[in-house]
Formats: structure tokens, sequence, C-alpha cells
């Protein structure tokens, strides 16, 4: 059996009940796991030792909430918003096609290459969701190649009605479309995913179509996740509540009733800021969430259209800038809170069992991350 001691943190995050936030401390790892937490100078012995030199260390990032399975971009899309053009839930169409283009091998190098990204960023948990594809074909190997990087795979076939003919599609075509999704696509795709997700928007999927793809494949096993509330007041928190869906991601307009409906049913609000900045939206009101005792995860959203943002530590930044977020109420929200929307008591926090991703920080303290923006100050430790 092999032992690390991680000694001389100059402050270890580790959200133990306890002792959340310790000083001048060091933590044991086994077997992948933490098995000890405490003083620094009470530290037991250990077969190899690794010295942060006083920096502090956290939990990895997890990253709740990315659409990575794509290819292109839409600079040209995200060049014409900052001139005043409002963002539009039918621009996902175009990623649609370039991925439907893109081999397997493209899909999945480009996956690669933003799960190294975010690893170079502190994030060691990243959710993935299909969504570009929508075709059967298309859906299932999204997914087969998010499976490849994680096990925290999302079926979002719910995405958009592909190749309406007109506007957001006709009500038959709608219809036609869910069919398809909880027909064909939700077989295909459910040995490949873990979580079943819909856009519940003006433009995308009304209340009654996103209940019915959720019960679908909460039917066929896969447990329920909702785009909700992003580009204007809708239903969609009020249906993650009603099926018990582990999160509603977005909430940007929000009612009291469906604060109410967030901290009554546990469902966690998942809060995208990369979103807001990139489209030149209000922010969400963490305060408000927070304060009503909604539990509070903050996530990337790494897409093409809305949030081409990979970094966690950018998030937290605009979290504690613009949505009256502390320090250390982002970070929570960063890691355990994440941890909390993809209901895995495992990751994101360091207490005696957990699982051991380790991130050190090129800073005495975690408020260094939204103090110094931009700054790479994030490495996971290897271990
Ligand atoms: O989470 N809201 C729906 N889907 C993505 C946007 C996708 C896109 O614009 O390509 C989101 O913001
Ligand atoms: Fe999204």
């Amino acid at each position: 059996m092999t032992s690390l001691l991680v000694t001389n943190i100059g402050e270890l995050v580790t959200w133990d009940d306890d002792r959340p936030v310790i000083r001048d401390a060091a933590l044991v790892v086994e077997h992948g796991q933490v098995t000890w937490i405490g003083d620094r100078t009470a530290a037991p012995d250990a077969d190899s030792v690794h010295d942060v030199g006083g920096a502090a260390v956290i939990p990895g990032f997890v990253d709740s909430h990315t659409h990575l399975v794509f290819a292109g971009d839409r600079a040209a899309e995200f060049e014409a918003r900052m001139s005043g053009r409002p963002y539009e839930a039918g621009g996902i169409r175009t990623t649609v096609a370039a991925t439907r283009a893109a081999t397997d091998e493209q899909l999945a190098a480009n996956v690669a290459r933003h799960l190294a990204l975010m690893r170079a960023q502190g994030t060691t948990t990243v959710e993935i969701k299909s969504g570009y594809g929508l075709t059967v074909r298309d859906e299932a190997r999204s997914l087969a190649i998010a499976r490849q990087a994680t096990e925290e795979t999302t079926f979002l076939g719910a995405h958009v009605v592909p190749d309406p003919s007109t506007g957001s599609g006709t009500e038959a075509e709608v219809g036609a479309y869910v069919e398809l999704v909880i027909g064909a696509m939700l077989e295909a795709c459910a040995p490949y995913a873990r979580w079943i997700d819909v856009f519940c928007e003006e433009g995308a999927f009304g209340a009654d179509e996103a209940r019915t793809v959720l019960e679908a494949g909460m039917a066929a096993g896969l447990q329920a996740r909702v785009h909700a509330n992003q580009l204007g007041p809708g239903p969609g928190v009020q249906v993650a509540a009603s099926v018990g869906a582990a999160a509603a991601d977005h909430c940007t307009y929000l009612d009291d009733a469906d604060v109410a409906a967030l901290a009554d049913s546990g469902v966690v609000a998942g809060l995208l800021p990369g979103v807001e900045f990139s489209t030149r939206s209000p922010y969400p009101d963490a305060r408000r969430l927070i304060d009503a005792g909604v539990t509070v995860a903050l996530a990337t959203d790494c897409n093409p259209g809305s949030s081409y943002t990979s970094s966690m530590p950018f998030c937290i930044a605009l979290a504690v800038r613009e949505m009256g977020m502390t320090p250390l109420e982002a970070l929570w929200s960063a890691t355990r809170g994440g941890a909390f929307s993809l209901r895995r008591d495992d990751l994101g926090h360091l207490a005696v069992g957990a699982k051991a991703d380790l991130v050190v920080l090129d800073a005495p303290s975690h408020v260094h991350l939204a103090y110094r923006p931009g700054v790479p100050l994030a490495t996971v430790l290897a271990i």
C-alpha cells in the first residue's frame, strides 16, 4: 500500500462538516482517496511526501454542464451579438450542420482538446451532453464519443427541432420530433447516457413536451436535468421540480414561485455565467437563490454558441463580481455544488473518503481565483 502526504498547505478547502477550511494543513491520499486531513503539525508518516510550499489546495472543479461534442465554431455570431444582435436558440442548428458533417475522429479530437484545456484550469470532472446531432445516428455517436471521456453523459436529443419548415417548427413537426426523441433515439442513446435533458424554452420545447421527454428518459433508466428559464420566464424550473430532476440549469429568469420550487424540491440550480457574458444578458441572481436556501452549482456550459469558455475559474470570477456570491460560495458551487448537481457524493470535496481530486493554486488562498481573474492559478495535482 502506498500513501502520499501532501503537506505545507497554506489553506486546505475540504468542505468537511467539521473543518471546511483548514489553515496550515496537510492531507493523506491512498489508492486515489483522501484518508486523512488535518493540521500540518499533526500529520502522520506516509510513503512519500509532497510539499506545496504554503499554496492553497482545493477540490478539483466539477463542471456539471457542457456541450463538448460539436464541430466548428460561431465566432461570427458572437461578433454580431457584440454589435447588438440578440442571442437566439436557432443558432444551435448551425452547429448541428457542422457536427453532422464531422467524422467520429474529428468530434473525439475536439472533445479531447477541450478536456485538456479544462484540466489545465483545474477541472477534474466534466458532464458532457449530446444535442448537436439530432438524428438517431448522430445523437448515438455523440454520446458514444462523450462516454469515452466521462461517465457523466447526458442525452439532449430535445435540444431544438432540427430542420423545421418554419421558425422553431410547426406543431406537427414538434410532435413528430418528440416522438422520435422518446422512441428510436432514446433507445439508441440510453446505453451511453446517465442523464436525460431537454431545452425547455420559447423556440425549443414547451412544458408538456419537456415533461414527456423527461418521463420517457426516466422510464428508460436515465435521471433528469433541465435547461430552464434561460432566455425568459417560463415553465422549465417547475417542470424540473415536478419530475424530481437533479438540476435546473441557467435559472436566469425566475419568479418567486420558481425560487420556492427550487428550495422546496431540492433541485440544484445550475448557474452558467459564461452564457450571460457571451450573450450580453443580465446575470442570474445567485444571492436571491442562496438566501432562499437553494443549492447552487456553477458550470461553464461550454458550447460554441452561448458560452465558449471552458474555464471554471473564469465562471467563479463572474459569479463573484456579477452575481452577488462571495469567493467561498462561488468555490463551493464550482466544486461541491457541481457534485450535488450530478448526485455524486465522492466528488467536489476533500473530506476523508472522497476522491482525491486535488488542485493546487499558485496562491495562498481561494480568494485569488476571483481576485486575479484570467490568471492561470489552478493546477491539478497528478497523483
Ligand atoms: O445551454 N440552451 C441551450 N443550449 C445551449 C446553447 C447551445 C448553442 O447556442 O449552441 C446552452 O446555452
Ligand atoms: Fe447548456
